[in-house]
């Protein structure tokens, strides 16, 4: 199979082009990727060098190079990651959030319907808004009601795929997960910036009252479970992933604490995010009943090794925090 990838650099598509490679290593993947601040080919260079992989810089906003790369590639799947991902920035700057999400989005999928070619698109269960702390989980059946710029934005891509099945019979399936967490994960989102901040003996900051609830789940699984809806998912359907693991903001700040041996003194409770979602939950009966996918990571597991790989990894985030990983291109494709 040949594969395009979008938004391979960034924290999950590099994940998933690791998993996938290793998995199925006659695959060809190419990425597409623009290389945002969130874009690091320092993620990929395990695989830089292999013969089925190639990197193509580009972007998805623009339709004149994905319609060329289209023509001249002939995938079979397109597993679609690239996005603008930060709430917090999208709160700042909405603009390029619509451009990415939304436009970026619907060239690609133009592109593909020319093919024909098989298209997933990855998704959040942010585009099913806010959860009381006693409302049942998220479904696929759940109404859409975004609350951010992001997540708007999100959801707006959302039925776009969706009218792209129903109006033209495109072959999609959509997948919404919950809140990620693992290597590469950008050291702005919470994990990784409160770990990288300890390990710099720096304080933490907690938003709000720290009890906002978000449902984790270990990265490697949100591959698996994208691996699962490829490879037997129903065409034209939704998947809702998760990782069955709901913990406020200050529980699992409470549980990084602890690994890296430092009190609650780090915290810093600073003033909340405007229109912060208080909950977050999955209820993954389908893709359990459907496709026999579970997450195979507990967040314990999961949140010990992703400490463990920031611990064992410290170029990396230290090159990210200090602006240098955006020179790795210049200096690897002379551009
Ligand atoms: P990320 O911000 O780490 O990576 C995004 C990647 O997309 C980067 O490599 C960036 O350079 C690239 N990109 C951005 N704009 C582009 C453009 N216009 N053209 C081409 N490439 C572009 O994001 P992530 O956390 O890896 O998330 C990947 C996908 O998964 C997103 O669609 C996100 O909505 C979704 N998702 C993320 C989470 C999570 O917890 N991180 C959970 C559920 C779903
Ligand atoms: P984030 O990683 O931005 O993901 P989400 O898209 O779910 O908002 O934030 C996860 C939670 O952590 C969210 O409730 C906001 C909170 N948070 C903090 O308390 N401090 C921080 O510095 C950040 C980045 C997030």
């Amino acid at each position: 199979m040949k594969l395009l990838v979008t938004g391979g650099a960034g924290f999950i598509g590099s994940n998933f082009i690791h998993y996938w490679t290793k998995k199925y290593p006659e695959d060809v993947i190419v990425n597409l990727d623009k290389l945002t601040y969130a874009g690091n080919l320092e993620n990929l260079r395990a695989v830089e060098n292999s013969p089925n992989y190639k990197f193509v810089q580009s972007d998805i906003a623009d339709e004149k190079p994905v319609e060329k790369l289209f023509a001249s590639e002939k995938f079979d799947l397109v597993v679609h990651f690239a996005a603008e991902s930060h709430v917090d920035r999208s709160i700042l700057e909405s603009d390029v959030f619509l451009q990415t999400n939304i436009i970026g989005t619907h060239n690609l999928l133009r592109a593909a319907l020319k093919s024909k070619t098989r298209f997933h698109h990855v998704s959040t269960d942010e585009v099913f808004g806010s959860l009381e702390k006693t409302d049942p989980a998220f479904n696929e059946k759940t109404p859409y009601d975004p609350r951010s710029p992001y997540s708007a934005s999100k959801a707006a891509a959302d039925h776009l795929v969706r009218a792209y099945f129903h109006t033209y019979g495109l072959p999609v399936t959509i997948s919404n997960c919950s809140n990620n967490y693992g290597p590469y994960h950008f050291p702005e989102k919470i994990f990784p910036l409160f770990i990288t901040n300890l390990l710099e003996g720096k304080k933490i900051p907690l938003y709000g009252d720290g009890e906002a609830v978000r449902d984790w789940l270990y990265v490697e699984d949100h591959c698996s479970a994208i691996d699962a809806i490829i490879k037997s998912g129903k065409i034209g359907e939704t998947y809702c992933v998760g990782g069955n693991s709901e913990k406020s903001n200050r529980e699992a700040t409470d549980r990084i604490l602890e690994l890296l041996g430092k009190g609650e003194e780090m915290i810093e409770y600073v003033a909340d995010r405007p229109g912060h979602d208080r909950r977050y939950a999955i209820d993954a009966t389908k893709i359990k009943n459907e496709l026999g996918w579970e997450p195979a990571v507990s967040f314990e597991e999961g949140l010990k090794k992703t400490v463990e790989w920031f611990q064992n990894n410290e170029a990396w985030w230290k090159n990210i925090k200090s602006g240098e990983y955006q020179d790795y291109y210049q200096k690897q494709y002379g551009k």
